[in-house]
């Protein structure tokens, strides 16, 4: 199953890809967690890079994004599939990515389109809690730890998202409308998109989404 789960920020796609990655037995390819990884495990460049523009709300510039997912669709786990999370995020990501899988041979199967209210989504955003060591998502409300503060995973202390906070979730939402919202035109020329109410709950809008996978 070769998958890509879209929409704007905090509507629920990497809880749901979660979901998702466990029912297929398929790689979450999500590359914000990939940039989030390089910068607070690595010492590296393109992590230093990144994060200056993530911290910012903007897009990590393509030819570093393209870069690192050509690289990690040459693993090997991705022959079996794979689930993309937050890529391709504009125009130009799609055709690179068209162009990734083309040498390749390969074809999508489905690309779901994830919507909601703006308020629901800064709802999510500003009770989001992550683990600072393991990175699983939490909610203050809709998603609670057994122990207030700590990761039911590892023991982590959660906290809050850099970009979570009120002004950069502004810019992010502006962003995607302005980049990210053309994609879903993109695939919809295609016909190979499928829109799924993100408003609901989580394990609602899961057996949505199942639904129109033919589950
Ligand atoms: P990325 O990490 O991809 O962030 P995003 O797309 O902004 O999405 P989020 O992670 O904020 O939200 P989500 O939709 O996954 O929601 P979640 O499931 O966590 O990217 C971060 C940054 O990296 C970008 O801004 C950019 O700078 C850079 N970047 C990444 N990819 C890039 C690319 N391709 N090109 C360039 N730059 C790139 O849910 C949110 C909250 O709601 C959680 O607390 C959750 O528990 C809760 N929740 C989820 N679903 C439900 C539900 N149904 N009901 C109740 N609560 C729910």
């Amino acid at each position: 199953m070769r998958i890509i789960i879209m929409g704007p920020p905090g509507v629920g796609k990497g809880t749901e890809a979660e979901l998702l990655v466990k029912h297929y037995q398929i790689p979450h390819i999500s590359t914000g967690n990939i940039f989030r990884e390089l910068f607070t495990h690595e010492d590296s460049e393109i992590g230093k890079i990144a994060k200056s523009y993530i911290d910012r709300g903007e897009l990590v510039p393509d030819d570093i994004t393209n870069q690192i997912v050509c690289q990690r669709l040459s693993e090997s786990d991705v022959q079996k599939g794979f689930l993309f999370d937050g890529y391709p995020r504009n125009i130009e990501q799609a055709k690179a990515l068209d162009r990734f899988l083309e040498e390749k041979n390969w074809k999508l199967d489905a690309v779901i389109n994830l919507t909601a209210k703006t308020d629901l989504i800064i709802r999510r955003l500003s009770g989001r809690r992550v683990c600072e060591h393991c990175g699983a998502v939490y909610h203050v409300e809709n998603k609670k730890p057994k122990i207030d503060g700590i990761c039911n995973q590892c023991g982590g202390k959660l906290i809050q998202r850099e970009d979570d906070l009120e002004k950069t979730v502004k810019r992010r939402l502006r962003i995607y409308t302005e980049q990210t919202k053309p994609v879903v035109g993109y695939y919809e020329q295609s016909g190979s998109i499928i829109h799924v109410d993100g408003g609901r709950s989580i394990n609602d809008t899961h057996h949505d989404i199942m639904k129109v996978l033919g589950e």
